[in-house]
């Protein structure tokens, strides 16, 4: 109960994360404790194979610790069955990839409009909070394109707007910028920062460039699976700048 009255949404307590068995066990995440709060904006760097996709898929209740527990808003997901960690992931979680997965001859707003039909949602309410969404990151008159008729920025603001369209407490994004261009990215995280200040958005992101960690508050550095270090920014004396 505690939780519901701080802002913490977040925590991990002691998760490590064992794939394989044996003389082949790779230890992926190494007894991590991290808090994340109510409407952080939070980088995640680290070498590859240093453990941070092991930690957004649990993050992102896509995968399970082996040991340790996940909290979420002060819940122990271990103790929920696996029709809750869907609504969990459906309800509170938005994802963005890389790769953007979208449906490449489906119209923008189809494509937006996936997670909605997953909670069965009616087609009208579902179409509005589309075109809302889509408008939200900028794409207002490309609803009808295909996403192969769009850029690759264009697309990932596609995949964001999917990401945002169920109004998600926590958006984790796993290398959104990975395969953008400088400018495009620069946009991009522009607008992931307006979602994160206006709409209140937690987001939650793992990045490669030390360009793309500086829009976050905080960057949380991962090696051999180990939290290795966790600085906060002072974001009123950037602001400042
Ligand atoms: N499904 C899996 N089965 C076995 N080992 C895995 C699996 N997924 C990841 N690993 C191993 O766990 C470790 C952490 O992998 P992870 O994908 O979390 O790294 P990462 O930090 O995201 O790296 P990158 O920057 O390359 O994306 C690596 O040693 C990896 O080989
Ligand atoms: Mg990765």
């Amino acid at each position: 109960m505690a939780d519901v009255m701080t802002n913490r949404l977040i925590e991990f307590r002691k998760v490590s994360r064992v794939y394989g068995s044996g003389e082949a066990a790779i230890l992926a995440l190494d007894s991590v404790d991290l808090a994340i709060q109510r409407h952080e904006f939070v980088a995640i760097m680290g070498p590859s194979g240093s453990g941070k996709s092991t930690a957004m898929n649990i993050l992102g209740c896509l995968d399970v610790p082996t040991s340790g527990e996940y909290l979420f808003q002060g819940v122990p997901t271990s103790g929920l069955d696996r029709s809750h960690h869907t609504l969990l992931r459906r309800h509170m979680l938005g994802f963005v990839f890389q790769g953007f997965n979208l449906l490449p001859r489906t119209s923008a707003v189809e494509n937006v409009e996936l997670p909605l039909i997953y909670r069965g949602m009616a087609s009208v309410e579902r179409r509005e909070r589309a075109i809302e969404a889509l408008a939200l990151v900028g794409l207002s008159g490309r609803e009808h394109h295909t996403a192969q008729e769009l850029s690759g920025g264009q697309q990932q603001r596609v995949a964001i707007a999917r990401a945002i369209v169920t109004h998600p407490a926590v958006l984790l994004a796993d290398e959104p910028t990975g395969n953008l261009d400088t400018k495009t990215s620069n946009e991009i995280m522009d607008l992931v920062t307006r979602l994160n200040r206006e709409q209140g958005i937690t987001v939650i992101m793992v990045t490669h460039e030390n360009d793309i960690a500086a829009y976050a508050g905080r960057v949380l550095r991962f090696v051999d699976g180990k939290l290795e270090s966790d600085a906060k920014r002072d974001m009123e004396a950037v602001h400042a700048l």
